[in-house]
């Protein structure tokens, strides 16, 4: 089943997520966007404040964070409990990102990847789940530093 896709950017990943979320729509994708809907200059915490707390209130759902090279999304998302994000610029990354890490959250660079390379990166995260077994052992250390517990 395709899961929700909650998508935000700023306005250094808004042409980026613009072309992603109506391609995703195309594909059938059922997909919540948070903004920019510009490209005037605006804080990206904000947004990636916006599309974690969805993603932590829906676990079913992935998250899609766009901003000019994708690394300050990551680092304000990954501030939100519950979030694991990741910055993938190929889908060899964004597959494992998945698999290994259950990465719930996608970020990527506007200004890093072209629509095509963000697609097929995007569609590979989408398409992955995560594996388990293992790498629940080492999501659970990284939980429980979450809550203060650094081992
Ligand atoms: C905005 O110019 C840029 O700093 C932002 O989009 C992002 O790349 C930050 O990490």
């Amino acid at each position: 089943m395709k899961r929700k896709v909650i998508a935000g950017s700023d306005h250094g990943g808004y042409a980026l997520k613009a072309a992603l979320v109506a391609r995703l729509r195309e594909d059938g994708w059922d997909v919540e966007d948070v903004g920019v809907e510009t490209e005037r200059s605006v804080d990206y915490p904000t947004y990636a404040f916006e599309v974690a707390k969805r993603i932590v209130a829906d676990p079913n759902a992935l998250g899609l964070l766009i901003c000019g090279t994708g690394l300050g999304m990551s680092v304000a998302a990954n501030k939100v409990p519950g979030i694991r994000a990741t910055v993938c610029s190929e889908p060899y990354s964004s597959t494992m990102a998945r698999r290994h890490n259950d990465a719930n959250v996608l970020c990527m660079g506007g200004r890093v990847v072209g629509p095509e390379l963000g697609w097929s990166t995007l569609s590979a995260f989408l398409e992955t789940e995560f594996e388990g077994g293992r790498h629940q052992r080492r999501l659970d250390l990284i939980a429980a530093a979450e809550c203060g517990s650094l081992p």
